[in-house]
C-alpha cells in the first residue's frame, strides 16, 4: 500500500473507519473542528488530499471537484448523495462510493416511530408537559388514531422502505402497497405488497411513508397536489430527504387538515428554524435527521466508507459504488 495517499476526513467520524484507513498506510487528514467546513475551507483543505471521506454537509459540486484536480476517489459517508454532482464527478472519472445497507434498521426504526408517535401526538403531549399544562383526565381531550389493519403507502421501496413495511405488517397487520420506479417482487411477495401508480398511493394509504432517493423526479413530487389527493385522516411520514416534500404545501395541507398529521425526520432546510410553525403543531412530530444514528450503523457507515477507499487503491474497485460508469 502505497503509504503516501491522503484522505480528508471531513467530520468526527466513528473511529472504526479511520482505524481501518490507518492500518492500511493512509495518511488521514481530519477536520478538527465540531461543525461542517465552509465551501471555501472545503477547497482549500481538500488541496493535498487525493481521497476524502464525507457526507450530506458537504457540498461536492463542480466548482469543488474542478478546484481540486488532484481528487482521486470520494467515499460519502451515508447512502444518500444528493450533496454530490456525480454527473460531474463522473465526468472528472472520480468514483464516488457509498454506504448503503448500513442503515436499514435504523432508519426503518425512526420511520415506524415518527409513525406511532404522530398518531398518538406524543411530541406535542411531551411540549405540554414541559410547559406545566399536564392537566388532568379527560376522556374527549388528547385522541390519537389506531394503526391496526390500515394501509401503508411506501413511497421506494428499497431495503429502508421494505423494512418499515416489514414492522407495520408485523405490528398492525398493515396492508402494503407501494411506488417505485420497478416493481420489487421480494415485497409483493413477502409482504403481499401491491405495486401502485403515485396517484393510487397518495388517495389510498392511511399512513404514507417516503423512502426513495433525492432526484430530479422526487424533487417536491409531495406538493399540493398530493396533499390535497391523500385522505384527511392520513399521516405523512418522511425519513428520506427534506425536498421531496414541500414543506409550504405540508403546512398549508395540515392547516387545512387535508392531511391529519406528519413526522418528520428530514426537512427543507436542515436544520429547521426553531420558529418553524410545523414545530409546534399538534399532530406534527419532528427529529433533527437522525436515522442512521445508531451506535451500530453509524460504526458500519464508517467501516464501509473506509472499506470503499482501501479497496479502491488496492484493487482499482470500489465495492458499493454510486457511478459505476466512471470506469467505463
Ligand atoms: C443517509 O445515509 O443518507 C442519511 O441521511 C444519513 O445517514
Amino acid at each position: 500500500m502505497n503509504g503516501k495517499i491522503r484522505v480528508l476526513i471531513t467530520r468526527d467520524f466513528p473511529g472504526a473507519g479511520l482505524e481501518i484507513l490507518d492500518r492500511n498506510g493512509f495518511d488521514l487528514d481530519p477536520w478538527e473542528k465540531d461543525r461542517p467546513m465552509t465551501p471555501r475551507e472545503l477547497v482549500s483543505r481538500a488541496k493535498n488530499c487525493q481521497a476524502m471521506v464525507c457526507t450530506l454537509t458537504e457540498k461536492i459540486d463542480k466548482a469543488f471537484i474542478t478546484a481540486n484536480p488532484q481528487l482521486e476517489m470520494i467515499s460519502q459517508f451515508a447512502v444518500g448523495f444528493d450533496n454530490i454532482d456525480v454527473d460531474f464527478a463522473t465526468k472528472a472519472k472520480i468514483p464516488v462510493g457509498f454506504t448503503p445497507d448500513t442503515m436499514t434498521e435504523a432508519t426503518a426504526d425512526i420511520a415506524f416511530g415518527l409513525m406511532i408517535a404522530t398518531a398518538r401526538k406524543m411530541f406535542f403531549l411531551h411540549k405540554k408537559i414541559l410547559r406545566g399544562e399536564w392537566g388532568f383526565f379527560r376522556p374527549r381531550a388528547n385522541l390519537g388514531m389506531e394503526l391496526r389493519n390500515k394501509t401503508l403507502g411506501i413511497f421506494g421501496m428499497g431495503r429502508i422502505g421494505m423494512q418499515m413495511a416489514r414492522l407495520c405488517k408485523a405490528a398492525y397487520d398493515m396492508k402494503v402497497i407501494y411506488h417505485n420506479r420497478s416493481r420489487n417482487m421480494e415485497a409483493e411477495n413477502l409482504l403481499n405488497a401491491q405495486w401502485v401508480e403515485f396517484d393510487t398511493l397518495a388517495a389510498q394509504s392511511d399512513v404514507v411513508s417516503v423512502h426513495s432517493v433525492l432526484s430530479p423526479e422526487t424533487r417536491g413530487i409531495f406538493n399540493g397536489q398530493a396533499f390535497a389527493r391523500m385522505k384527511s385522516s392520513a399521516i405523512f411520514i418522511n425519513t428520506a430527504r427534506g425536498p421531496i416534500h414541500n414543506e409550504a404545501d405540508l403546512l398549508q395541507a395540515l392547516e387545512l387538515k387535508e392531511v391529519w398529521g406528519a413526522g418528520l425526520d428530514v426537512t427543507d432546510t436542515e436544520p429547521m428554524d426553531r420558529g418553524n410553525p410545523l414545530l409546534s403543531m399538534e399532530n406534527v412530530c419532528i427529529l433533527p435527521h437522525v436515522g442512521s444514528a445508531t451506535q451500530e450503523a453509524r460504526d458500519n457507515m464508517s467501516v464501509r466508507a473506509a472499506e470503499n477507499i482501501v479497496e479502491f487503491y488496492r484493487t482499482g474497485r470500489v465495492p458499493f459504488l454510486v457511478n459505476p460508469r466512471v470506469f467505463d
